[in-house]
């Protein structure tokens, strides 16, 4: 089975989150279950960089003038086809924004390529390979659906939400350049509130849609969390399923981790406490293995809560725990968690910016993993911080809800708790969990057990690649 994958990031390429991660790991993991699979992205800087190019597939002209495919191998050995069109993609910084933070005037030209161009494949463009699926990721790719379809469905599609909050909606002007059927832009298509929704297009055309958590499968058909095209996911009823992410054990695994200070697993923990130490040095708190550290690595979007935890970090401070955040975003947001740190510098400490090195360090150091995500279509920060024994503390939605077990008295006693979860999207809520985790704190034996149960899950790649094969096959691939 030729598979191939279509979306705009792939670690360790070009990463902006969690799509990264998984398009870096998921074509390994159904690689290393038989399957044959490529990967399709527009030719970023870092990408054409990254790259091991080995030659030109294809030399082809489109609504968006001269484009050229070039195939080569990343590190890891994944084929990888890149678009190579400066005029589209050789710019500075983001890849869909500009220094202003403000998305690129052309962007519905520069991702409605990277569909096109998986139509091309789907095809024949490449004379020595084709592929029987084209699995597209997110708004950016979800044109590649709808380009199959308008030629007749040379290949199966599947769509994957890895984020419903971003949709891709451009105006209904620009439509006219895309170079698909007129017929196509109605409400049986990619018409949404009168504008052209590139999400709906991948919902709408594929074979198949899924997204990456089996509760976030469900909350997306409702009104509060379906923005705006629930009804369109309701219709597509069995075409729609969740799919839990995994973790890269190659990348996120603290026995073979050469980003942090030292190496420990589940059964050997002294290097653990090691980490901490050096972090607690590195970034200024005080030198204290009995307090415990609660850590956020994340974007400082809204989507994450990250106000409840600014408005809640007294909570943390005044029993005696420390508190330290890696992430970049939001510029209110960043200023604020600056004040708080330079007012408690000891207990408090942050690090604006991206730093994937740092990212590790952290994970390896904290005792809590904080993620009080508004929606969280799977999270993959939990996931690590279950592997390097920081207990998650989340909000108990979307994968948050399906990847961590709550210490109440009955998990605990059962040895299933991994960490803590509630329910209400509030900052009393958020300071119940803190209570809980400052609770478990007090009793070392259970907060030690807890943490062993956390670091022997797994969230490995292979059930997801075995449910995606299983998925493909369906569909006749
Ligand atoms: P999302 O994709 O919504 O941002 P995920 O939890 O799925 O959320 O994935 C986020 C990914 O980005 C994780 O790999 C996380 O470690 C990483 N990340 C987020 N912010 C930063 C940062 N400031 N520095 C380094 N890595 C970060
Ligand atoms: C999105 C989501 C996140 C998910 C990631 C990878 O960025 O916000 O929850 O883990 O995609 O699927």
């Amino acid at each position: 089975m030729q598979i191939l994958h279509v979306c705009a990031e792939m670690f360790p390429l070009l990463k902006t989150g969690g799509l990264a991660d998984v398009s870096g790991a998921l074509p390994l993991a159904l690689g290393k279950q038989g399957a044959d699979v490529r990967v399709l992205l527009p030719g970023f800087p870092a990408i054409m960089d990254g790259l091991n190019i080995s030659g030109e597939v294809a030399h082809l002209h489109c609504f968006a003038g001269d484009v050229r495919i070039v195939f080569g191998y990343t590190e890891q050995g994944v084929g990888v086809y890149a678009i190579d069109a400066p005029h589209l993609y050789a710019r500075g910084g983001n890849p869909y924004q500009d220094g202003n933070q403000h998305p690129y005037a052309d962007n519905h030209l520069r991702f409605a390529v990277l569909g096109w161009v998986a139509a091309r494949l789907a095809e024949g463009a490449d004379p020595y390979w084709r592929p029987s699926v084209v699995h597209a990721h997110d708004w950016h790719a979800g044109l590649a659906p709808a380009y199959i379809a308008a030629v007749g469905h040379p290949a199966r599609t599947v769509f994957t939400i890895h984020n419903l909050a971003y949709q891709g909606v451009f105006s209904p002007a620009d439509f006219s350049a895309l170079d698909l059927p007129a017929h196509f832009f109605s409400v049986n298509g990619l018409e949404f509130h009168g504008h052209l929704s590139f999400m709906k297009a991948g919902i709408y055309y594929s074979d198949r849609v899924t997204t990456v958590s089996p509760s976030y499968a469900r909350e997306i058909t409702g009104d509060e969390q379906g923005c705006g095209l629930d009804g369109l996911l309701r219709d597509r009823g069995e075409a729609l399923s969740g799919v839990l992410n995994g973790v890269d054990d190659s990348i996120w695994n603290p026995a073979t981790d050469s980003l942090i200070v030292s190496p420990y697993s589940a059964e050997k923990l002294s290097g653990k406490a090691k980490c901490k130490a050096a972090l607690q040095q590195a970034m200024g708190l005080q030198e204290n293995p009995d307090a415990p550290l609660f850590i956020v690595v994340s974007r400082l979007t809204e989507q994450k809560g990250l106000h409840l935890v600014l408005e809640r970090l007294h909570e943390i401070t005044q029993r005696g725990g420390q508190f330290a955040l890696l992430g970049s975003g939001d510029a209110q947001m960043e200023a604020a968690f600056r004040v708080a740190a330079a007012e408690n510098p000891s207990q408090i400490a942050v690090k604006i910016g991206y730093d994937e090195a740092f990212s590790h360090q952290l994970m390896a150091a904290a005792d809590v993993i904080m993620v009080p995500s508004r929606f969280e279509p799977c999270g993959l920060t939990q996931l690590y911080g279950l592997k390097y024994g920081a207990l998650p503390l989340v909000r108990r939605v979307g994968g948050l809800a399906d990847t961590v077990v709550d210490c109440s008295l009955e998990n605990l006693q059962e040895g299933i708790a991994t960490g803590a979860a509630f329910d209400v999207f509030s900052g009393e809520a958020l300071t119940q969990g803190i209570r809980r985790m400052f609770a478990l704190w007090a009793r070392p034996k259970e907060w030690k057990a807890v943490r062993k149960t956390a670091m022997s899950c797994d969230f490995g790649w292979h059930a997801a690649a075995e449910q995606y094969l299983q998925l493909y096959r369906a569909i006749g691939a």
